[in-house]
Order: C-alpha cells, then sequence, then structure tokens
C-alpha cells in the first residue's frame, strides 16, 4: 500500500495539488544538522507553519529558527515542554538515535503525526514500543528514508518485482567509507547509540529489503568492531578518547523465504569498497555498483545478468536523475498522508525489520554465536 504511495508521488502534481487553505503547525525537535535539511524543505511547503521548536542545548533552537530566517517560533528546552505548550499537527524529530524513542511516543501519545529521522531507534523494543503508541493514536508516522524517492532505488524495486530475476535467494548488501568517522553525536553510546551500523547500515538494509518487499528476518549472526573509531592513529585523539560504537559491521542473515542476505557497513576500512550490492534470482542477477562514501545511492548504472537463447546477456540500467529533491519528496509525502489520510509513506511496520536486524547483529554479536531474532509483539 504504501508503495502504491510512492508510486503515485510525483513532486509537479502534488504541487498542484496542495490545498493551502488547511494548513499544518508544525513543530521541530532538536535543531542540529540534520534539521537544517528538514527546515530548508518545510520553508518550501506553501501549507506549513512552523511555529515551534525544541533543543536540549541552551539558545541552540532560538539561534536556528535566526539563521533560517523563520520568525515568531517559540522555542522549547525538550520536547515535552514544546508538545506540553502548544497545539500542534505535526514534528519531524531531528534528535540523536537515543532520544528518537522517547520523543515519538510523547508526540503519538500526545496525537501528533511524527516524522522520525532514521535509523528508527536503537534497539527493536525501543522501535516496537514505538508502534504501539502509533496504533493507539491513529496519527501518521514515517521515517525518514529519503533514498526511497531517488528514481534509482525505486528501479530496483521495479526489476525485482517484474520478474525478471525469478525467484530470489541470495542478496550481498552494505557499504562503507574507507576513511569517513563522523564525529559529534554520532559516536558514543549515550547519545547515537549505535554506530556505522544504525547511521548508514540502515539505508543498505533499506534498499534491497524495501526492493524484496521486507520479509520478516529469523536468524543473524553478526560481527562488530571499532579498531579505528577507538584509535587515535585513524580518528580525532579526542574523538577516538569517547568513541564506543561500532565503526564497522558485518552479519549473515535468514529471511523468511529462504532468503540469505550477507551485509557488511563500515564507516572506515583498509579498502575502497566493502563490494556491490548483488542481488541473485533464479533467472537474473542484479548488481548495484557500490560507492566510495556510501549514503544511500547507488554508486554507477546497475546491470541485469541473465540467458537469453542459451546465450549469457547484460544489460545495463543507466542511472536515473531524481526529479526534485529527496527531502522535499520525504516532507511533502509525509503531509500529504496527514492531509489525505493515506498509508505513511516510510511505514514503521517495514522499518521495524530494519531495526530487528540491526538489533539482532549487535545482539549476536555480543553474544559471539548465531541468534535468533526476536520481534516484541507491537
Ligand atoms: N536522513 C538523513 O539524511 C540524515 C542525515 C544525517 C543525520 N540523520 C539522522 O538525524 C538524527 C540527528 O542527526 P544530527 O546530525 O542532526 O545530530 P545533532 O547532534 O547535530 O543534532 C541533534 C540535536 O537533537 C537535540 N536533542 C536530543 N534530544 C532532544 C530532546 N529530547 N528534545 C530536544 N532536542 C533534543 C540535541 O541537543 C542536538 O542539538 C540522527 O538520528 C541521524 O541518524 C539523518
Amino acid at each position: 500500500m504504501a508503495d502504491e504511495v510512492l508510486k503515485q508521488f510525483t513532486p509537479e502534481k502534488e504541487a498542484q495539488a496542495i490545498d493551502v487553505s488547511r494548513r499544518l503547525k508544525v513543530g521541530i525537535i532538536g535543531t542540529g544538522w540534520i534539521a537544517e535539511s528538514h527546515i530548508a524543505s518545510l520553508k518550501k511547503m506553501p501549507d506549513v507553519d512552523i511555529v515551534a521548536g525544541a533543543d536540549l542545548i541552551p539558545g541552540k533552537a532560538e539561534k536556528f529558527f535566526k539563521k533560517f530566517e523563520v520568525e515568531g517560533v517559540r522555542c522549547y528546552p525538550d520536547h515535552k515542554a514544546m508538545i506540553d505548550a502548544e497545539e500542534l499537527d505535526a514534528v519531524t524529530i531531528c534528535t540523536y538515535n537515543a532520544t528518537h524513542a522517547e520523543c515519538a511516543i510523547y508526540a503519538l501519545e500526545h496525537g501528533l503525526n511524527v516524522l522520525l529521522e532514521k535509523p528508527m531507534t536503537v534497539t527493536v523494543e525501543e522501535a516496537a514500543a514505538i508502534i504501539r503508541a502509533e496504533k493507539k493514536s491513529g496519527k501518521v508516522l514515517s521515517i525518514g528514508f529519503q533514498p526511497r524517492f531517488d528514481e534509482n532505488m525505486k528501479m530496483i524495486k521495479k526489476i525485482v518485482e517484474s520478474g525478471e530475476l525469478g525467484q530470489v535467494y541470495y542478496i550481498q548488501t552494505g557499504g562503507g567509507r574507507r576513511r569517513g568517522i563522523p564525529n559529534s553525536t554520532f559516536i558514543e553510546k549515550k547519545t547515537a547509540g549505535i554506530g556505522a551500523l544504525g547511521d548508514i547500515g540502515c539505508y543498505s538494509l533499506d534498499m534491497v529489503l524495501n526492493a524484496i518487499g521486507y520479509p520478516k528476518p529469523l536468524t543473524v549472526s553478526g560481527y562488530k568492531s571499532d579498531f579505528f573509531g577507538t584509535n587515535p592513529k585513524f580518528n580525532n585523539p579526542a574523538d577516538a578518547a569517547r568513541f564506543n560504537v561500532d565503526d564497522f559491521a558485518a552479519a549473515f542473515i535468514r529471511l523468511e523465504g529462504g532468503i540469505i542476505l550477507d551485509f557488511r557497513i563500515a564507516w572506515a576500512m583498509n579498502i575502497d569498497t566493502p563490494g556491490d550490492t548483488i542481488i541473485l534470482g533464479t533467472e537474473g542477477g542484479l548488481r548495484i555498483p557500490s560507492t566510495d562514501c556510501w549514503n544511500g545511492a547507488p554508486g554507477g548504472p546497475m546491470t541485469v545478468y541473465k540467458q537469453i537463447a542459451g546465450e549469457q546477456v547484460e544489460t545495463v540500467i543507466p542511472l536515473k536523475k531524481t526529479k526534485g529533491d529527496l527531502f522535499d519528496q520525504k516532507i511533502r509525502s509525509f503531509l500529504n498522508a496527514i492531509k489525505n489520510g493515506t498509508p505513511s509513506p516510510v511505514p514503521s511496520s517495514q522499518i521495524l525489520y530494519n531495526q530487528a536486524i540491526i538489533d539482532g547483529i549487535v545482539k549476536s554479536a555480543e553474544a559471539g554465536r548465531e541468534i535468533e531474532i526476536e520481534i516484541p509483539e507491537c
């Protein structure tokens, strides 16, 4: 259902269809780096009033709205103070991962629609708790995976759904950076909870799981390490001293339907890329080239491998240009779902499985063995 929503969405059509007489009051929770992309897109929406903002750091929200020249925004010291004081329609949650769950649950419990940044949470238990609050509220919850709106990402799903690959049985995915460890709030458990696994791993997982219809994950054998983040030879010494999340993770995951998912992700490694994404099916194979700096977009034209009339043939799928800005589309699709009563563009029911895999990798790595993936009732 949500895929139908995405397929129909084109920025041009939506721009014409926006009912500006029905306005939405939006608050921004967390006014750090990614909130800059949110506010830039929200400002372009003709039916949005940005009325409130919150940040834990005193004065940060005020400075943020001044920088973006949005006047009359009321600023608060945290999400609770903002939600308690304001009459909002929606919030966008741009906080670090460790506070995603508390902010989303509080907003949903107070009857607000929520656009929540990726990764959905740190743990699968938190993701399930958000979904329970979502179900009780009946409000829209969308998770911030803007690569879903990329035409090449849509093409991957189209190829799988066309049946050209036959029955998919094996997928290798992941991505990485030779040297690309972030800093600030991304490298400590108390703020990020997880490292490369959550930051860029969630995109790799979404790329392939969305293409194959998000089958339930069953078991995982996971590994994670922190050799680069903690080493002052490879990381700024002050950051190395406080680094306590993963900078590399790998896993072997069994999915419902007999599909194997082989995954690896790195913020830093002694090689250029950890390999292309490949999707193997009984009738064809798809190669999606990796990038030097993985951020959720294919690194070049994709190739489909098949046998036709006894010959081994390859078809190159040229890269498609995405119309419009991905962030605008992520935010517009969320607003449209609120106004039109349509399903969430990036539904939590799918991303729960993404989070369950991430959580499973952490738990398996810590246990040092394969584990069953347990998905809490929601
Ligand atoms: N979609 C994307 O392309 C993309 C890109 C970068 C980051 N992100 C995600 O966005 C999130 C934020 O990343 P960032 O780089 O902006 O981090 P950041 O540290 O720059 O900003 C987060 C802000 O949230 C504030 N905050 C935390 N808890 C709060 C609360 N309860 N109430 C109010 N404010 C609170 C912090 O004080 C901080 O200023 C992360 O989850 C990250 O994974 C998404």
